[in-house]
């Protein structure tokens, strides 16, 4: 018997020797339709091969896609576990022409593929055709089937559209009749709706498209688009009616029932059922980057994981269970789908964290609704509020409540439900308009009570399709805004990051089949992004689809500068301490900017270390990880939070970095922690480089570090290096200049040198050569003595010469002291040496002042001595040697 797996393949090699070209599954999240919650068809990835707007290097091709019916136009969700075919997770086999082949070939290869390699009886097989298509309905008689097994039919059944606009066409269907044990009658029949004839593929003649005005022309190319479920197919290969009847489902539920302890297919079967259902959509769903939240796809992926919870509540499950069963999922599924496996850790910690959580108010909603069941009579309904209080304060989605109601046969007050949250939401409004935001921010609540919150695409992509549900120019909304006019924009979806957390708005462009819009910025209000833009061509307009596309280098910088910005905050409580908290922060293209708690400036040392630490940090190369759960669990992780943030329910918590010398083998330590809802880079390699502009003060107890990462960071370090070669180059030539600075200074000096002496010598003759200081008789003979401060040795010759001009006849002693040293000279005037001489004179002087000796002729002599305090002594012993 094939399992799920071999019939997968056997479909596309089969298809593959027919000239197809195996592409891989597009992920569930569509990108290039903004209308579409979740890719529902095989097609949905080759839209635009259809219309010709795209083309590839193949005209054929096969595929298995993922697909989910849940939310949106196609919604199953609440008929799973209940039915035999219904799945909010499936996978359609395709094979697609695009201009190539059409029906002459697209029929037989259907017929060949399933009556031989899959080798079911033609006897057990019907056809339909659109009624007017005679063509198809030959090429069936051509290749077998007797004509009463064609079956004309008139209505959309067989005319296949993917939506409201878009590619579409006539089909034909193959049943296959289960036989008569089970009712139901052919298509077409009053008892079609039985379950004894399915259809097991539906073939699409792609050859029109569909306009919103309600208008529909021929397409240029002929094209075919086909589907089959894997899991129908797989159920009838594997001899059943029920589609949870094959192996893989068998597995999963047999994990299922191993992990609660309950019988896989007793009276519980339904739950099992439900779990296995809901653990591929939701496993698949986080694997191609949905997460749990309270809008939109988010929205979706936490009620089917709610409602799979429920189940296991059901079965008896005290802990939580759907975590446990990945691994059997990833078995089974994880050799067609290896991003499965790739994401096994992040979807194994959402579901269980989801669980954890919703555990906490699963048992008191459900005793809440049984009181209020209790409470009623027996056939009414659930009032409406009550079922908004169970979704308001219990966090049960309405379906979940339904659900639990189905299986008591009541209904819910579903107008009411609508009604009460209608009155929360202007509650919400209300509160918002007195906080004193700008006036046209009530135009932004309109549009969210309309068309919901933003769905927020920019942490995976920076382009993507989005539909404008409004415009507004000058405060009013409008329908459309010409050439020329500033317009802000808002969209279902967005690539781009609005203001927050410190992280600056995206800029980028807008594009739709009118005309152009050039985003400068983009705000939030009411969870509304708004592209605040002007059309720089044609026109835009509301309901119009639109390409949108992110500053795809200004946001690369701003990645950069807040993954920086987080390993700086780690840096600096690693460097400062603990008390250093985060105050405000600015992430733009061309800086960061960091406030944070410390008393006192940085030294340089202490921010160069830090420099080095987020440098160090970078090299590291590692991975920058994104993981959502509670506030809680992430505090308790060590996540940084800002103090007295409200968070939500759930936050992003972003991880980088493996702490050095953590002692933890390769895994080691998560180096920083933090909550934000921020974009970043994945590698700590891609911010490049990070240079600190240095720090000073914001407020009291406050300082703030500026920094720059990337090209910019070197682009300053160049500069840097610039101002100090200018600055040496100019000390270098004022260097140059020394030698003749010296010669001048010096020649400067010996000019002043000579001037001193000059003054001192006149000083010493008492201001003039004329005037000098009194003479006084010793022995008959005329006696000058005078003590010198200042004066060197070799200026007293010229003094004593100068003396003995003034007085005519006498003798004259000086005691000179300058430097430490003391001279001393005496001259005697010619008509005296008779009677006195100089070198007695010099000799008692001298001998007085602690020298010795001393010597020279009659009239002029010198000696050397040491101690000038003595001077008077030494005069007098001076006149002693005259006789006096
Ligand atoms: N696109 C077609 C379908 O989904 C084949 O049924």
């Amino acid at each position: 018997m094939p399992s799920l797996n071999d019939i997968r393949s056997t479909f596309l090699n089969y298809f593959e020797k027919q000239g197809h070209t195996i592409v891989p599954s597009s992920p569930l999240v569509p990108r290039n339709d903004p209308t579409l919650m979740f890719v529902n068809s095989g097609m949905v990835q080759f839209k635009n091969l259809f219309t010709g707007l795209e083309r590839r290097d193949y005209t054929r091709a096969t595929t298995a896609q993922k697909c989910v019916r849940a939310g949106g136009k196609h919604n199953d969700l609440d008929n799973v576990g209940y039915t035999a075919r219904h799945h909010t997770f499936f996978e359609m086999l395709g094979n697609f022409s695009f201009g190539d082949y059409f029906k002459h070939e697209a029929i037989p290869f259907a017929w060949e593929l399933i009556t031989g390699a899959f080798g079911i009886p033609k006897d057990r097989l019907y056809v339909t055709v659109y009624h007017t298509d005679d063509e198809a309905f030959d090429i069936w008689k051509k290749v077998g089937v007797p004509e009463d097994r064609i079956i004309r039919i008139a209505t959309s059944d067989n005319f296949w559209q993917m939506g409201p606009t878009g590619p579409c066409g006539p089909c034909t269907e193959i049943f296959y009749d289960h036989g008569d044990h089970i009712w139901g009658g052919p298509p077409g029949s009053p008892e079609e709706d039985g379950d004894r004839f399915i259809e097991i593929w539906n073939i699409v003649f792609m050859q029109n498209e569909q306009f919103e005005d309600g208008s529909m022309v021929d397409l240029e190319m002929q094209s075919i688009d086909t589907g089959m479920g894997l899991e129908r197919i797989g159920a009838l290969l594997q001899g059943s009616h029920d589609n949870y009847d094959t192996d893989l489902f068998k597995a999963l539920i047999e994990a299922s029932a191993d992990a609660t302890g309950v019988d896989p297919y007793g009276d519980q079967n339904v739950h099992h059922r439900v779990i296995a259902d809901h653990l591929r959509s939701t496993s698949f769903l986080i694997a191609d980057g949905v997460m749990p939240s309270n809008d939109g796809r988010g929205y979706v992926l936490r009620r089917i994981m709610r409602r799979a919870m429920r189940h296991a509540h059901l079965l008896g499950a005290k802990d939580p269970v759907m975590h446990r069963l990945v691994p059997s999922l990833v078995q089974q599924m994880g050799a067609a789908y290896p991003e499965l496996g790739q994401a096994q850790a992040l979807i194994t910690e959402t579901l269980e964290a989801e669980e954890t959580r919703f555990k906490q108010t699963l048992d008191r909603g459900l005793k809440l609704l049984d009181d209020e069941l209790a409470a009623l009579p027996d056939d009414g309904d659930l009032p409406g509020a009550t079922a908004f209080k169970l979704y308001d304060t219990y966090g049960f989605p309405l379906d979940l409540t339904q659900d639990a109601l189905r299986e008591k046969g009541r209904g819910v007050d579903t107008d009411g439900f609508d009604a009460a949250m209608a009155e929360q939401k202007a509650k919400a409004r209300a509160a918002w308009s007195g906080s004193g935001e700008a006036a046209d921010a009530t135009i932004w609540f309109d549009v969210a009570e309309e068309h919901g919150a933003t769905e927020f695409l920019g942490y995976d992509t920076e382009t993507a399709e989005g539909q404008i549900v409004a415009l507004v120019v000058e405060g009013a909304a409008t329908d459309k805004a010409a050439e020329g006019t500033q317009v802000q924009i808002a969209l279902n979806q967005t690539p781009f990051y609005a203001e927050s957390g410190g992280q600056v708005g995206d800029s980028g462009l807008i594009r739709t089949e009118g005309g152009e819009a050039r985003v400068t910025d983009t705000r939030k209000t009411a969870d509304v992004f708004i592209h605040i833009a002007t059309v720089t061509k044609g026109h835009v307009s509301k309901g119009e689809a639109a390409v949108l596309e992110v500053d795809h280098a200004r946001r690369t910088a701003i990645r950069a500068n807040h993954s920086a910005t987080h390993l700086l905050h780690e840096a600096l409580r690693a460097s400062l301490g603990d008390h250093v908290a985060q105050r405000g922060s600015l992430n733009a293209p061309d800086r960061l900017r960091f406030d944070f708690s410390h008393g006192k400036a940085l030294s340089a040392k202490e921010l160069s270390a830090v420099e080095a630490e987020v440098n160090a940090y970078i090299r590291q190369n590692a991975a920058v990880d994104t993981r959502i759960m509670t506030p809680d669990d992430a505090r308790a992780l060590g996540a940084q939070a800002l103090f007295g943030e409200k968070y939500g329910d759930e936050v992003r918590v972003v991880s980088m970095g493996t702490q050095a010398g953590s002692g933890k083998g390769t895994g080691g330590d998560t180096y920083s922690l933090e909550l934000c809802g921020g974009t970043h880079v994945r590698q700590t390699g891609d911010i490049g480089a990070f240079v600190t502009l240095g720090d000073s003060a914001s407020s009291a107890g406050v300082r703030r570090i500026e920094a720059l990462t990337g090209q910019p960071a070197l682009d300053h370090l160049r500069h840097q290096d610039q101002l100090l070669a200018e600055t040496a180059l100019e000390l270098k030539a004022q260097a140059s200049d020394v030698p003749a600075r010296v010669k001048s200074l010096l020649e400067e000096r010996k000019a002043l040198a000579a001037e001193v002496a000059q003054l001192r010598r006149e000083v010493a003759m008492g201001g003039s050569d004329t005037t000098g200081p009194a003479t006084q008789d010793v022995n008959g003979t005329a006696f000058i003595a005078q003590v010198l401060s200042g004066v060197t040795g070799r200026d007293l010759p010229p003094l004593i010469d100068a003396h003995k001009a003034r007085i005519g006849s006498g003798a004259i002693l000086l005691i000179a002291d300058a430097d430490g040293k003391v001279a001393v000279a005496a001259g005697v005037t010619d008509d005296k040496t008779g009677t006195v001489s100089a070198v007695d004179l010099v000799k008692a002087a001298v001998a007085e002042l602690g020298g010795k000796g001393g010597g020279g002729r009659q009239d002029m002599a010198q000696g050397g001595a040491k101690d000038v305090s003595n001077a008077d002594a030494a005069i007098a012993a001076a006149k002693a040697a005259m006789g006096g």
